[in-house]
């Protein structure tokens, strides 16, 4: 039997208990992370995150498959969304198609997401008339960043909340299942949520949006540059790490490590086995 988490469920979840959702891009996150939350998004940030690029125009459609990869196999449980990353979606329906479908077939994750509103609402139907669930995307969008001259937040002006009402509704109306809301106004984003059908996950958005979500690294404390206003840090990964690496360095230095369990001693005592 699925016992996973569709994108149907989550969508009957509106205005339910709120959606926990979090980025994974490896095997062992999305292991640790399953069973807390409802959605897995592999996020297009693993670009940046663990690729070390400058912003997310950096990833693949090759690369995302990698990761969604991956996390299918570290998760059992969760609606696992894979991004659809720059330039894979944008020009026509026909390749919005092709991408998704080649997403959904290489990895068998349950839907993917893509980033825009109206504009792109065209290849958002044509892609779930093909049968793929897709999440929407909207407010400050990553992909977007040179076009908009930097990452900045949507909704301050009366023209910009007309727009995103708009892309709201576009989204909804071509058949997305959720939508992310990023980088929004506050009320702005409360507002949407209560203004459409399906759910509304906030990041950098709204307390009132359906679920939340946030990116790993960030919210473990394991990005080393800058975070932003809206990230709130669970842990502190870096320090762990860096602690972890400083004492190894030293053990190894003055040859305290390997210690006497972490060698093969040729005797044929259990502890020989590589099993730990
Ligand atoms: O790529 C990403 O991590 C995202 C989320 C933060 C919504 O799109
Ligand atoms: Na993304």
């Amino acid at each position: 039997t699925d016992i996973r988490i569709g994108p149907e469920l989550i969508r009957r979840r509106k205005g339910g208990i709120p959606l926990v959702c979090l980025t994974a891009y490896t095997y062992p996150v999305a292991r640790l992370l399953d069973p807390h939350v409802d959605l897995l998004l592999v996020g297009d940030s693993v670009a940046m995150v663990l690729h070390g690029h400058e912003t997310t125009l950096g990833a693949s459609l090759d690369m995302m498959i990698a990761h969604g990869q991956a996390v299918m196999r570290g998760s059992a449980r969760a609606c696992v969304v894979v991004d659809m990353p720059a330039g894979s979606y944008e020009v026509s329906a026909a390749l919005a198609v092709a991408s998704a479908r080649r997403i959904v077939d290489e990895t068998g994750c349950q839907a993917v997401k893509l980033e825009g509103g109206v504009d792109i609402a065209g290849q958002i139907a044509a892609i779930v008339a093909a049968g793929i669930p897709v999440m929407g995307h909207i407010g400050l969008l990553p992909q977007s960043v040179e076009k908009d001259g930097g990452y900045k937040i949507k909704g301050r002006t009366d023209e910009t909340v007309a727009a995103l009402m708009a892309d709201a509704r576009a989204v909804e109306k071509a058949g997305a299942f959720s939508v992310v809301i990023e980088g929004t106004i506050e009320a702005v984003a409360a507002d949407i949520t209560r203004r459409i059908a399906i759910p509304t996950i906030g990041i950098g958005a709204s307390g009132d949006c359906d679920g939340q979500i946030l990116v790993i690294d960030d919210m473990v404390g394991l990005t080393v540059d800058r975070v932003p206003k809206f990230v709130k840090e669970y842990a502190d990964l870096r320090r762990v790490i860096a602690h972890a690496a400083e004492r190894y360095a030293a053990e190894v230095r003055e040859r305290t490590f390997p210690g006497p369990n972490h060698v093969f001693s040729g005797s044929k005592a259990s502890s020989d086995s590589n099993d730990g």
